[in-house]
């Protein structure tokens, strides 16, 4: 009763920001992303009668019991168990391979490998689907670490969230040009966590309607995008919903600023830039990292000027990455 899994992060297209359920994890609107070859989650699950309670260590560090953290990953484990029938509690070791909770999505890696590793290590046999789901219940981006390439996250109709699940835009080898440089520019933890920053916005922005009532077409823009390689539309489109989904941010009491002034240098600059000829695009999360959206050809020049940009302490540049899944080398 024991497996390991290796999970990347994603980022987001279009962006998910809000929940109609919050006990379900269901979104107030669809996203889309793109699953990172190179910025991922390793765990490993272990079953076993032979623990007296279950026991979590990320990156090195052990939750406490008693602590949200801690909570969190044991009701997505009772979730699990419940599921499977089983009551062993759990070991459960976890490996980042980028800082935490700085706006790299690791929420999104960390679920999915964490569902997968369990579901495994406690006999279900769970399809994409089903496996996209779970990882939900546990956070709202994780539902698309499940798939690798371009994948959309339905908003789904019913109650029961059976609709809201990860859907195959394309594979990781059907643009691989697509290029994303992540820039990190700050590695301290962010203020307001996502859960907190979308129930604030939805609670209290004046626009949040409006942010509701145009995610569809940036959705229906990016597929397109990305079906016809379109590179121009699937940039442009981010861009601009990156953009919409901070205008609620900023204007939600309190407000909500991410970004710090390297973030707006490198937004400054991309868009300078692009005036120039050189194509690309931003996009920020909850948090002040920009991830650069660029093609492979322009990945050089991209990086050499983005290195150039004071406060830019590191880039990373990843491909369209594979989904979730089984590994064979354990942590412990
Ligand atoms: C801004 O998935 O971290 O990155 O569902 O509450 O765990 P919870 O939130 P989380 O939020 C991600 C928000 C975002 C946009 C996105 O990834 O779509």
């Amino acid at each position: 009763m024991k497996a390991t899994s290796k999970a990347n992060s994603n980022i987001a297209l279009t962006k998910y920001w809000g929940k109609r359920d919050k006990k379900l994890m269901l979104p107030q609107n669809g996203s889309t992303s793109m699953t990172l070859s190179d910025l991922y989650t390793i765990t490993t699950v272990e079953f076993d009668k032979k623990y007296d309670a279950d026991s979590f260590v990320l990156d090195g560090e052990t939750l406490e019991a008693g602590t949200k953290e801690y909570d969190k990953v044991k009701k997505h484990l009772d979730l699990i168990r419940e599921k499977a029938g089983i009551s062993e509690n759990a070991r459960v070791e976890s490996k980042n391979n980028f800082p935490t909770a700085a706006g790299l999505a690791s929420s999104a890696s960390g679920f999915a490998a964490l569902s997968v590793a369990a579901a495994k290590a406690a006999g279900l046999d769970l399809s994409p689907q089903e496996l996209s789901i779970l990882s939900r219940r546990g956070s709202g981006s994780a539902t698309r670490s499940i798939l690798g390439g371009f994948v959309e996250w339905t908003r789904g109709e019913k109650d029961d969230g059976s609709d809201s699940v990860a859907k195959q835009i394309a594979l990781a080898k059907d643009w691989p040009e697509f290029r994303m440089i992540t820039t990190i520019v700050s590695t301290a933890q962010k203020k307001v966590k996502s859960t907190a920053g979308m129930a604030k916005t939805i609670e209290n922005c004046p626009y949040y309607k409006d942010w509701l009532a145009t995610v569809n077409e940036d959705i229906e823009n990016v597929k397109k995008g990305i079906k016809e390689k379109s590179f121009t539309l699937v940039g442009e489109t981010a861009q601009y919903n990156c953009l919409k989904m901070h205008a609620t941010m900023i204007t939600t009491r309190p407000p909500m600023i991410y970004w710090m002034p390297a973030t707006i240098a490198i937004m400054h600059a991309i868009l300078a830039w692009k005036e120039e000829g050189l194509e690309a695009y931003f996009t920020m999360d909850a948090g002040p990292q920009v991830k650069v959206i660029c093609l492979e050809k322009d990945v050089p020049e991209l990086e050499k000027k983005l290195k150039e940009i004071e406060g830019v302490q590191k880039t990373v540049v990843c491909k369209p990455g594979d989904g979730a899944k089984i590994i064979e080398e354990h942590l412990f």
